[in-house]
């Protein structure tokens, strides 16, 4: 059987007959059924800022993870999903430990939510996706809070966005085992239609940034998936906290790279490692990129965000060394189409997607380019997506 086309696999029509095709119960009373949603993500400037109480700016995506279901599943979770075979079956009164599983994604939540004092409903249900999996679009943040709206029951959850975001980077962080920053699950949750939202990732506060009218977001993946990026991802934070532990034995209000600008950075760098000075490096410039990039967007300047998203790149493949040969294919042949204003990489690095600002006319060519020049070029199999910002999770209209 042929995957429906994106748009029409996210129909809550489509999914809710799903549900009562394989659940006698929703058919027998098809108003009881609930379908949620929540988006990937992709960010546009203020990578690996998160972990270091920095910046990030982020949009919600409409590549999305929807659940269709029956709540009042007594103790127990029952969701199939279009994109795994197995289905995950939870006992929420004994979820266990991770299994590497999908599942881990969904008890995690339910695990976390009960730890922050919320009520966690079982459900009957089904799931569609159209977030790729291992692409950097976050599908598992999406998941996570998908199953958060979907665990509270008939309902809207009985916590903000905010705090559901943290909940759920802490089933991720504590249940699956993957040591994120709250960028992904913020996205995911607080996301804003027609806008990218800026996170301090320290005091929490959020601003919504709207994107230029007139212009379109792509994503494209570069089709590397992301291997070896867990060891690397951990390393990247060590040696970020080497450098705050080193910086703060002469400055001890320094708690984190955030508390550094590039004067502090230039004057103990003698002290530290060549590695971890360029590491600092990256984070210190890349929280300045993201303000600028707040105020360049707000001016509609965009060749000056084009500028901002070169040097974020640049920045990322030679000091944060996370960026691959693809990644930089990619950027330079998006960058160097006619019409597209910005182009970066994306994500936590090492594969994944780049995200480019474009004029829409300008994004048949973009792809051709992606799909005939990069795909010879690599010898990899890239997508193009032109995706729309969207609300943060909640309810499918
Ligand atoms: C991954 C993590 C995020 C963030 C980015 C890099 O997506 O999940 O928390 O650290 O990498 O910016």
């Amino acid at each position: 059987m042929t995957a429906p086309a994106d748009r029409e696999r996210l129909d809550p029509v489509r999914l809710a007959d799903r549900l009562t095709a394989v659940d006698p119960a929703a058919a027998a009373d098809p108003g009881s059924i609930r379908v949620v949603r929540a988006p990937g993500r992709v960010n546009l400037i203020g990578e690996h800022t998160d972990y270091n109480d920095g910046l990030v700016l982020p949009a919600a995506i409409d590549l999305e993870v929807r659940i269709a279901y029956r709540p009042g599943e007594p103790g127990r979770v029952h969701l199939d999903s279009e994109e795994q075979v197995e289905p995950a079956t939870i006992d929420l009164g004994a979820p266990g430990p991770a299994t590497g599983a999908w599942t881990d994604y969904v008890a995690g939540t339910a695990i976390a939510m009960r730890a922050a004092g919320l009520a966690v409903h079982g459900f009957r249900g089904v799931l569609a996706s159209t977030v790729p999996v291992g692409a950097g679009l976050s599908s598992s943040a999406a998941l996570e809070l998908a199953a958060a709206w979907a665990l509270s029951g008939g309902a809207a959850p009985a916590a903000d966005p905010l705090t559901l975001a943290r909940i759920a980077q802490r089933a991720e962080n504590e249940h699956v085992g993957v040591r994120c920053g709250l960028m992904d699950q913020f996205a995911s949750a607080s996301g804003r239609a027609g806008a990218a939202v800026l996170l301090d990732c320290r005091s929490l506060a959020s601003r919504v940034v709207p994107l230029p009218d007139g212009i379109t977001l792509v994503v494209a993946h570069t089709g590397v998936p992301r291997a070896l990026s867990g060891s690397a991802y951990n390393e990247r934070r060590a040696q970020c906290e080497a450098a705050v532990a080193a910086i703060a034995r002469h400055v001890p209000a320094v708690r984190a790279l955030r508390d550094v600008d590039e004067p502090m950075l230039a004057r103990y760098a003698a002290e530290l490692d060549p590695v971890v000075v360029r590491r600092a490096r990256h984070v210190v410039s890349e929280n300045a990129r993201v303000l600028a990039a707040e105020a360049a967007l707000a001016a509609g300047d965009l060749s000056l965000v084009g500028r901002l998203f070169a040097a974020s790149h640049a920045s990322l493949r030679d000091d944060y060394e996370v960026s691959c040969p693809e990644l930089d294919l990619l950027v330079s042949i998006a960058a160097g189409t006619p019409g597209v204003h910005a182009a970066r990489m994306t994500g936590a690095g090492f594969g994944g997607c780049i995200v480019a600002l474009a004029d829409p006319a300008a994004v048949p060519r973009l792809t051709a380019a992606i799909e005939g020049e990069y795909a010879a070029r690599s010898g990899r199999t890239p997508r193009v997506w032109a995706v729309r910002a969207v609300d943060g999770a909640g309810i499918a209209a």
